[in-house]
């Protein structure tokens, strides 16, 4: 039994995640550009950025964080408005300061996953060429080539996009990101736009750097019809389902992004993907019920019944469901590509809950393995706390507590040692660090 443990976790890779725009600080995006402009007000939250947790000065001891946790990599991203504040005019100080970062990583045996979208965009990018417009796709790729050119010939995994899907629901679907439009129309085209940019980048990246391994993060939700339902919610779930964890694997596999969603939308277009895609980063929170409803505008909705797996549900009231992991891996199985789970964790404010939330998650990782799908990584959201979308420091989802009120202290919570106990346990395979 032990022995089969073991080799399950042979070169596996240990991390934890975050994005530049929710740690770093220090920086004019799309995202404080919003802010600024009263956007989220809206929703009665109003969050705001401000030095995120300050990690744009404090990096070094954040490493030497990292560092403690016993992780054999860490997912970050890079900040395109930071690297590149006007079109086509580089900042070579920023540029610097991430080679910088790499190169200690390295030094650390810490393998970098770096993304380079997360979310957020230079102001000009949003004004000229927001993505539902193609040219947005040369602007990325003008982005890409110059980080290929300066900075991922020492990174081995790169991630072109996080959650695409997600964030053209925020954008063009909530209209709670910027451009902030209501248009499902947008929405579609903004997503291909994004899976065509990928598919350049991917070429040039490979171009430059053959062995560099590139993929996608994507979001993947368990949903489930909601309980003594009609026969009708098991129809719509099937229909969410499809456009939120399937559409996208469906357009690499199939050449086209194609949706079809009774009364509310169609959408069909060619993209030649080609499968070119090394690895599948999965994103993985919580389930969702659906339940129909008779409306023309939108003929579900989407419940979290909060006690329906037992296992409790986050601050944020995400339901807590460790299986929905498993059921992501064998989803993704069909691909026949490497699995990375780049994201997986919890908003709690009680850290005895998110020690349970990584056990669990930890134990359901084990059987996966088990059960022999390639999953070559586990990043946990994350490293510190942070800023979260839509929420702002509240939302408490790191392995270090950050004093935000009070200079930025970090501190290990139980649940970090937690998890540095569980790599320790789980790391007799890895190669030797420095
Ligand atoms: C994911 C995002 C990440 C973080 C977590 C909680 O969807 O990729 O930036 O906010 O949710």
């Amino acid at each position: 039994m032990e022995s089969m443990k073991q080799s399950n976790y042979n070169g596996f890779l240990w991390g934890a995640a975050t994005s530049a725009f929710q740690i770093e600080g220090q920086v004019e995006t799309d995202m404080t550009d919003w802010e600024r402009r009263g956007k989220f007000r809206a929703d009665g939250k109003d969050p705001r950025v401000g030095d995120a947790a300050d990690h744009w000065r404090r990096w070094e001891e954040d490493f030497r964080l990292l560092r403690d946790l016993g992780v054999n990599s860490y997912r970050f991203s890079v900040e395109w408005a930071r690297i590149e504040p006007e079109p086509g005019i580089y900042n070579q100080s920023a540029l610097d300061q991430y080679g910088r970062m790499i190169d200690r990583l390295l030094e650390y045996g810490i393998t970098p996953m770096v993304t380079l979208h997360h979310f957020t965009h230079p102001c000009w990018f949003q004004e000229r060429s927001p993505w539902h417009h193609t040219r947005a796709i040369e602007c990325y790729l003008r982005f890409v080539n110059k980080l290929s050119r300066c900075l991922l010939d020492r990174v081995p995994l790169v991630i072109t996009l996080n959650e695409p899907l997600v964030w053209t629901l925020a954008a063009y679907g909530a209209g709670k990101f910027p451009p902030g439009e209501k248009n499902l129309r947008h929405l579609m085209t903004a997503f291909t736009n994004m899976l065509r940019a990928h598919r350049e980048a991917y070429d040039l990246i490979k171009h430059n750097h053959p062995d560099t391994q590139v993929g996608i993060a994507h979001n993947f939700i368990a949903f489930k019809r909601a309980p003594s339902g009609i026969e009708m919610d098991r129809k719509v779930k099937r229909l969410i389902h499809h456009f939120y964890n399937s559409m996208i694997l469906e357009a690499f596999r199939d050449n086209r992004v194609k949706v079809s969603f009774p009364l509310m939308l169609s959408y069909d277009a060619p993209i030649a993907l080609d499968d070119k895609i090394d690895f599948w980063g999965v994103n993985y929170y919580y389930r969702l019920h659906v339940r129909f409803r008779l409306s023309i505008r939108q003929p579900f909705e989407l419940l979290s019944l909060v006690r329906s797996s037992g296992e409790g549900k986050s601050d944020l009231g995400w339901e807590i469901y460790s299986r929905g992991l498993k059921k992501v891996c064998r989803w993704l199985a069909s691909t026949g590509k490497p699995i990375y789970i780049t994201e997986n964790g919890i908003a709690a404010q009680d850290d005895s809950l998110r020690l349970r939330f990584i056990a669990s998650h930890l134990e359901m990782l084990d059987e996966i393995l088990r059960e022999g799908h390639p999953v070559k990584g586990y990043y946990h959201w994350s490293l510190l706390d942070n800023y979260e979308w839509l929420e702002g420091t509240k939302a408490r989802f790191g392995l270090y507590h950050v004093d935000f009120d009070n200079g930025y202290g970090r501190t290990l919570k139980p649940s970090g040692g937690f998890y540095r106990d569980h790599i320790k346990k789980h790391s007799v395979y890895l190669p030797a660090t420095e």
